[in-house]
């Protein structure tokens, strides 16, 4: 992740960020239409509301790309109901929530109170990152000004409705974005995933029905609002509407995060908008959607940017993180430095992840020390299908995917680490600049 925000020139379609600087204060929120979505909220009815998400064909900007309008309508309808937000954004590569809150909090407020009001809800909590804490005060003191306004804490513009928003801070975990996960932290319990049923709809904050979307997703709202579900359908592609953001890093000339409508290509953002990679190196690979995801190839660049188009492709957008790799990276170390930040985060509570997760790694080491044979790049593999699918909750595959597709694609590069008994590539440079040191830390081998 870069070391701060970085404040990219916008692509041409740019709903959610400000083209430049930052709105961070709320007086010039509204100064640009902020709040009027809120205004013309209060005067629809919860179903209405309901219906224009649907219309809006909004997919969740959290990962799984769940259509956020769907997601509204399963809640239930037992009080007090809840609202949480997920601003726990630890993937590596992903750092576009904390743009939004640093750069324009009150489109996330506003997008809470729409919501809140939408569910009637008793309170929203915005689950923000522990390592955010930057973010958590901008967030606190936009909230504060939100209040002194009269827009949290007393009745909503002439109704008798008082939304209520509560930043809690999580304490650095990544697991902890995983929505039941998340939920279990937030009422006290231990960090980890629970089975699904109850789904989250039904039993979720305190146990009570509770409505979770991503920062982004409910970034989105005023804009869907204000413009009309349809309208806002009317961007992007048919099932994946709308402009997203993109965190670009990695061998680029021009990292940071781009808000891209949701009809541009990889190559649109990568040597378009990202000025592509630096001076006379080439590309190896790229990551399209967060370091789980399997990595496309460069005859893939002109692939959409929509979910569809990246399934199609074999892979998938998760969360809109895009890390370009160039040709002096050695896959094997990707591999073991994506493996070793998803068992470093496994939370242990199921057999798969935290055993699958630590065999992955030590197989990586040993092959990146020189130490490996063919058999266990089979067994890599077999470890890898052994995890996927396994476990209580999708972290297990975020390391399998990964590692899978770097074998899949780059398996000479794996043989060769095995017949010249060392790594090809002694160069650490480019391994640096993919993942932030902390991600690097080496952990002490064992034999297998
Ligand atoms: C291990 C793991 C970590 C996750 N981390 C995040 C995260 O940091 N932020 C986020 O919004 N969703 C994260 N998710 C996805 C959430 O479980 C959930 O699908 C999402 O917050 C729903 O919001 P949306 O429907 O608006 O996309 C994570 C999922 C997993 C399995």
């Amino acid at each position: 992740m870069p070391e701060g925000p970085t404040f990219a020139e916008p692509a041409a379609t740019a709903l959610l960020l400000p083209f430049a600087g930052s709105r961070r204060e709320l007086a010039e929120y509204e100064t640009h239409g902020g709040y009027g979505s809120l205004r013309k909220a209060v005067g629809m009815s919860s179903q209405e509301l309901v219906d224009e998400m649907i219309a809006s064909n909004l997919r969740g900007r959290g990962g799984a790309g769940f259509p956020a309008g769907r997601k509204a309508s399963f809640l239930a309808q037992a009080e007090p109901r809840y609202l949480v937000i997920n601003a726990d954004e630890s993937e590596p590569g992903t750092f576009k929530d904390r743009e939004i809150i640093l750069r324009n909090p009150h489109a996330l407020i506003e997008g809470v109170l729409i919501y809140l009001w939408m569910i009637r809800g008793a309170a929203a909590y915005i689950y923000i990152r522990g390592e955010y804490a930057k973010e958590a005060s901008i967030l606190e003191g936009a909230i504060a000004q939100a209040r002194e306004r009269g827009y949290v804490g007393a009745p909503l513009l002439g109704t008798d409705y008082v939304p209520e928003i509560v930043v809690h801070r999580g304490a650095g975990a990544y697991i902890c974005g995983e929505e039941t996960a998340l939920l279990s932290s937030l009422n006290g319990d231990r960090g980890q995933p629970t089975a699904k049923p109850p789904f989250p709809a039904v039993s979720g904050a305190f146990k009570r029905p509770t409505l979770l979307n991503n920062v982004e997703t409910v970034a989105t709202v005023p804009t869907i609002i204000g413009m009309g579900g349809a309208a806002y359908a009317g961007v992007g592609t048919e099932q994946s509407t709308g402009t997203k953001l993109f965190s670009l890093s990695g061998h680029v000339q021009r990292p940071g995060n781009y808000e891209m409508p949701l009809s541009a290509t990889y190559r649109d953002l990568i040597e378009v908008v990202g000025g592509g990679l630096p001076e006379g190196r080439s590309l190896k690979c790229f990551v399209p959607g967060g370091s789980s995801m399997p990595v496309l190839m460069p005859e893939q660049l002109d692939t959409g940017l929509a979910f569809e188009a990246v399934v199609a492709a074999g892979s998938m957008a998760g969360s809109g993180a895009v890390i370009v790799i160039d040709e002096r990276t050695c896959m094997v170390r990707f591999a073991l430095r994506t493996a070793e930040f998803y068992m470093h985060e496994s939370c242990g509570k199921c057999t798969p992840c935290r055993e699958g997760t630590r065999w992955i790694v030590e197989l990586l080491r040993r092959m990146e020390a020189g130490l490996g044979s063919s058999e266990e790049i089979d067994l890599l593999l077999n470890i890898c299908d052994r995890v996927e699918g396994n476990c209580l909750c999708v972290l297990g595959d975020a390391c399998a995917m990964p590692v899978r597709s770097h074998i899949r694609n780059f398996r000479a590069e794996f043989e060769e680490h095995v017949t010249l008994g060392r790594c090809p590539c002694p160069d650490d440079a480019p391994m640096a600049e993919l993942y932030p040191p902390l991600l690097r830390a080496p952990l002490p081998m064992v034999t297998v």
